[in-house]
């Protein structure tokens, strides 16, 4: 893995910190010795977070609470961070809502959307900006395994981590001349807080630990980074399927989870 601190600065912003990925990325910058911003609802969670990360490496930390699946309060956390030089953004925090999308609350499909893309748009915009004006940086987007199908009964989540890859790989290009290296980390089934997965679903979950450390090692080398080698395979199969394909295919997959456990 290179320096995090000399390749793209002091400081990283990691949203959806309070658990899962986006906790184990801010422990891993913590680590490396970057200064990390802590972005998420649960204050608590954060506030423990950031005390033990700056006592354990002697490093600063900064909490921001906002719901990101509003957009006044998105642009806030761009104003909090002001007087930072953000040289990681991790885009990370994210929802799953599941079922025929007919019969969802139309209110958590609209959060789901704000807060899995629109929050992703104007960070990236917001913080973006000021690495472009430093020729260096760094931008993750965490995007899904599911961002290559069409996955029925999953289909505002799979459309949205289809949004992040395109909008990341767009991204990726537009970007070189300025130094910014952009990542689409799209991991299959990870053991988090996002869904409490069926015994049949677990036997293919990737550790988290090892989902953000094969990221970190790619970053700056890869583009589209798809942890564990049969998750490489299913996306890179997938992209090639014709798309009705997929989405049976995909859907057939995700059949057993309709009894999941999520958290908003
Ligand atoms: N786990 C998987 O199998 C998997 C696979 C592929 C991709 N992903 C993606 O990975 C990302 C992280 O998910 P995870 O698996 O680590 O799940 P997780 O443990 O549930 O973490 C989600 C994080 O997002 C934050 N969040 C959710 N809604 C928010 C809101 N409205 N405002 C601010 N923060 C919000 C949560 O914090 P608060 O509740 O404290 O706000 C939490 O820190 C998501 O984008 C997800 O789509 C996950």
């Amino acid at each position: 893995m290179k320096d995090l601190k000399t390749a793209y600065g002091e400081w990283a912003l990691v949203t959806g910190a309070s658990s899962g990925i986006g906790e184990v990325f801010s422990r891993r910058l913590a680590a490396a010795g970057m200064n990390v911003v802590l972005v998420a609802r649960r204050k608590e969670r954060l506030e423990a977070l950031a005390n033990e990360l700056s006592t354990s490496f002697n490093i600063e930390t900064r909490v921001v609470c906002a719901d990101l699946s509003d957009e006044d309060e998105t642009k806030g956390v761009v104003t909090a961070v002001e007087d930072l030089a953000i040289g990681m953004l991790v885009n990370n925090a994210g929802i799953l809502n599941t079922g025929n999308f007919l019969d969802n609350d139309l209110e958590d499909e609209i959060r789901l959307l704000n807060t899995n893309c629109k929050s992703f748009l104007i960070l990236t915009h917001g913080l973006g900006n000021k690495m472009k004006e430093r020729n260096k940086g760094a931008l993750i987007f965490l995007s899904s395994l599911t961002s290559v199908a069409a996955i029925s009964r999953w289909s505002n989540y799979s459309a949205s981590k289809g949004y992040d890859l395109m909008f990341s790989e767009a991204l990726n290009t537009e970007l070189k001349d300025y130094n910014i290296d952009v990542m689409a980390l799209c991991p299959g089934l990870t053991r988090t807080e996002l869904a409490e997965f069926s015994s049949i679903t677990k036997l293919i979950t990737m550790d988290v630990d090892v989902v953000v450390d094969i990221a970190l090692s790619k970053l700056g080398k890869t583009n589209i980074v798809v942890p564990g080698i049969m998750n490489k395979i299913n996306f890179f199969l997938t992209r090639l399927n014709p798309r009705n394909l997929n989405t049976r295919l995909f859907s057939m997959v995700v059949k057993p989870t309709q009894d999941l456990n999520l958290r908003h």
